[in-house]
């Protein structure tokens, strides 16, 4: 990026200033920098260390050839300068500033330049040091920190665009709001933690048993405070600028404190467990942005890509992760039940982890997951809040679908927002028989997400015949069918996962299935009960196609959910010829388990049975990999459901099979592919997953034979349902090197 800046002047050598300039020197961006400081010292020792040309004691003097002219001086320090170099300003300078108030300066550039004055652009960066001054100066201070820039109505385009890529080129990643919400933002979440730290020091400061607090105080303390020892005149300052929106805020946090000590007062643990497994959430969700593995919009923040080589031989017995259908459920049960729920298993990928956000933002107590272990304290079938906010679901469909259904029973709006992926998918599916039984719901365009729900429809219920075999629509209708007037029921055109039903009945609902078609009828209750969540054989799968293609392996996988409406995939293998043995056969908490053994075995291709394509829905791009290197033609049909899930998997299957040499087409419900047989090997390539986790591991599972490494693109998204791929592959035989390329943001 080449910006030209000209001559640049910096009035308040401090280490915000200094660093910006640094790096704008360092970048070619100036012709010459100025400086100026109320300090002599300061602006000795930043000519010296080559930050500016040169210096006066007369600020006037310093702006007066300046193109480009950074006011970094304490906020309330910022109407004197301005007066100061008001009458020496180059025609058509561009004016900028560092402070953490916006609108005390906004008001302090219209009093002395002008309302209309275009060429100050107001500026803040997110981002600091417990060093100051100019020795501490650092040219990436910014370096993928944020900047928010407030443009007025009146602000000028071009000088906006010299500051906007005058941050960019200090590394920084800047954003726009406009100035009353930046004001509002930073008293939240800057202004409000300082006052709170120096108080709190001060409040225990003055009590004469002092000493023995800053004795005895440790780590809580010290972290608690460490932020009072910043500077009390900036802060004065700061609390003084930013007054109203402080005062908003703080009056917000006093009722919220005021509450708490009622709980803790009338020794309510559930309701100060809430407000800890909140908090804790909120807390460990920012840390994941700070390491940029946020679940927010991960494909923004993190490109992560799998360098997968030949593997050996797979060995070894282990347990894949929770079921996701099962760990959805658990939450969305759990919450509605009386009582408290224990989950154990539970999956700690991000999909799950978004109904359980959701649910907690709904005010439903959820302690953990630690280790696969979440207690629910259930609220009762009428004991839901209204959201703060939309809920966001990230990449999960099944989230946003069965959540339609219930929330379409609550008496308050929501709103359901999601990811790129998500954002595409389509909810008419959901949308329409939900209207049917008298639910308002709306979609955006062509029936996609975003969906608003309005709350207080009385809805009755209605028999509806699924036009497509869909077990998350199918749940999506019997979880609002409990909040209907009379008998919901859903007949299905093929089986699909009975999970919904299964739970039901375990938490004391009475659930019918006659045939395909299942029937509840509303107003009933749900009672707390314990859910063991198996191994998700979705998850197993990758492990069972690798196994079956890679010679000479042997593995077993522990524990796995063998219900029948999910294991087409063990079907399929066996049919193409796979080594599959189920061992140990047991029910858990209402759901069929097996340890499951797979021994490698030479497939060969078939023509895959319609009536198991709902039964494996999930499993079909790992089936893709395993018919690339079976004996003979596999062809796949009846299955366009594949077109609409995470990505487009028939499209994205063949494409990247075609990249490795393979002889793949795609067809309007299905595939055929050529097998490679025994001997054949994949070539190496890069695979584009569309950010879709089950694309990501299947070739990552095709890797174990290839004969030059596969570069997989985007694969962040694995955490959605296998946070522990890698590890577990690897330990196992896999070949796979995970390669962090950064935000992309
Ligand atoms: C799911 C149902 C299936 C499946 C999804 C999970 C569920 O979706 O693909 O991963 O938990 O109910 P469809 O209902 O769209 O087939």
């Amino acid at each position: 990026m080449t910006v030209t800046l000209g001559h640049v002047a910096v009035v308040g050598l401090g280490l915000i200033g200094c660093s910006w300039v640094k790096a704008l020197r360092q970048a070619g961006c100036t012709t010459a920098v100025s400086g100026f400081d109320r300090n002599l010292d300061s602006m000795q020792q930043a000519q010296q260390l080559g930050i500016i040309d040169s210096y006066s004691e007369q600020l006037a003097e310093v702006v007066a050839d300046a193109d480009f002219i950074i006011v970094s001086v304490p906020i309330k320090a910022v109407r004197s300068v301005l007066e100061e170099i008001a009458p020496s300003l180059k025609h058509n300078a561009i004016l900028t500033d560092v402070g953490s108030v916006k609108g005390s300066v906004a008001s302090d550039v219209a009093a002395v330049l002008g309302a209309q004055f275009g060429r100050f652009v107001l500026g803040h960066p997110i981002a600091g040091s417990e060093r100051s001054g100019v020795a501490a100066a650092d040219a990436d201070l910014y370096r993928r920190h944020k900047v928010i820039i407030t443009p007025q109505p009146h602000t000028d385009t071009d000088a906006l665009q010299q500051v906007v890529a005058a941050w960019q080129v200090a590394g920084a990643e800047v954003e726009q709001m406009d100035v009353v919400h930046h004001d509002e933002v930073l008293a939240a979440t800057s202004h409000l933690p300082h006052l709170l730290s120096y108080n709190l020091v001060d409040t225990l400061a003055s009590r004469h048993e002092n000493k023995e607090i800053f004795h005895y105080a440790a780590g809580g303390f010290r972290d608690f405070t460490r932020i009072a020892a910043s500077s009390p005149v900036m802060w004065r300052d700061i609390f003084s600028a930013n007054r109203e929106q402080i005062l908003a805020v703080l009056d917000m946090f006093q009722q919220d404190l005021t509450q708490l000590r009622q709980h803790i007062e009338a020794d309510d643990v559930t309701q100060v467990m809430g407000v800890l497994t909140r908090a804790k959430a909120a807390r460990d969700h920012f840390s994941k942005i700070l390491a940029r593995r946020a679940y927010v919009e991960p494909m923004k923040t993190a490109t992560i890509s799998y360098l997968a080589s030949a593997g050996r031989a797979l060995s070894g017995q282990f347990r894949v992760p929770g079921d996701k259908s099962i760990s959805h459920r658990s939450i969305m049960l759990g919450s509605l039940a009386n009582g408290v729920t224990e989950v154990s298993g539970f999956l700690e990928g991000e999909d799950s982890l978004a109904t359980l956000q959701a649910f907690r933002d709904m005010g439903v107590v959820i302690e953990g997951p630690h280790r696969g272990r979440v207690t629910i304290h259930g609220v009762g079938m009428h004991g839901l809040q209204p959201p703060p906010g939309s809920l966001y679901l990230g990449n999960s469909g099944t989230s946003m679908r069965l959540l339609a259904g219930l929330m379409a029973g609550q008496k308050f709006n929501v709103e359901m927002t999601g990811d790129e992926s998500l954002s595409k998918r389509p909810m008419g599916r959901v949308a329409d028989p939900l209207a049917l039984m008298g639910a308002n719901v709306d979609t955006a365009d062509s029936g996609r997400p975003p969906v608003r729900i309005r709350g207080g429809s009385a809805l009755r219920g209605i028999h509806y015949d699924l036009p497509m075999a869909s077990a998350q629509v199918k749940s999506c209708l019997l979880l609002a069918g409990l909040y209907a007037e009379g008998e919901t029921s859903v007949t299905e055109p093929a089986p699909t996962r009975d999970h919904t039903e299964r739970m039901l009945k375990g938490f004391g609902y009475d659930v019918q299935v006659d045939g395909s078609t299942a029937t509840v009828k509303g107003g009933g209750e749900l009672t707390a009960c314990d859910i063991d969540v198996p191994a998700d054989i979705s998850s197993a799968a990758f492990f069972m196609v690798a196994a079956s293609i890679m010679p000479g392996s042997d593995i077993t996988l522990e524990h796995v959910g063998i219900n029948p409406t999910r294991i087409g995939v063990i079907n399929i293998l066996k049919a193409m010829g796979g080594n599959i043995e189920l061992l140990n056969e047991r029910e858990v908490g209402g759901e069929p388990v097996a340890d499951i053994r797979i021994r490698s075995a030479q497939l060969k291709g078939i023509h895959i049975p319609e009536d198991q394509v709902p039964l494996a829905i999930d499993e079909f791009p790992s089936l893709f990999v395993a018919a690339a290197c079976a004996d003979g033609e596999t062809v796949l049909t009846g299955a366009e459901e594949l077109r609409v899930k995470e990505s487009d998997r028939i499209q994205a299957m063949v494409d990247g099979l075609v990249t490795l040499g393979v002889d793949a087409k795609g067809t309007d419900d299905g595939a055929v592919i050529q097998g490679m047989g025994g001997d054949g090997q994949f070539g190496g390539g890069d695979i584009v997953t569309y950010h879709d986790h089950r694309i990501a591991m299947s070739f990552a599972v095709a890797s174990l034979r290839t004969a030059e490494p596969i570069r997989i693109l985007d694969c962040a998204n694995v955490a959605t349902s296998f946070p522990n791929f890698v590890e577990l592959a690897n330990g196992c035989g896999m070949h796979i090197e995970v390669v962090e390329e950064g935000a992309t943001a």
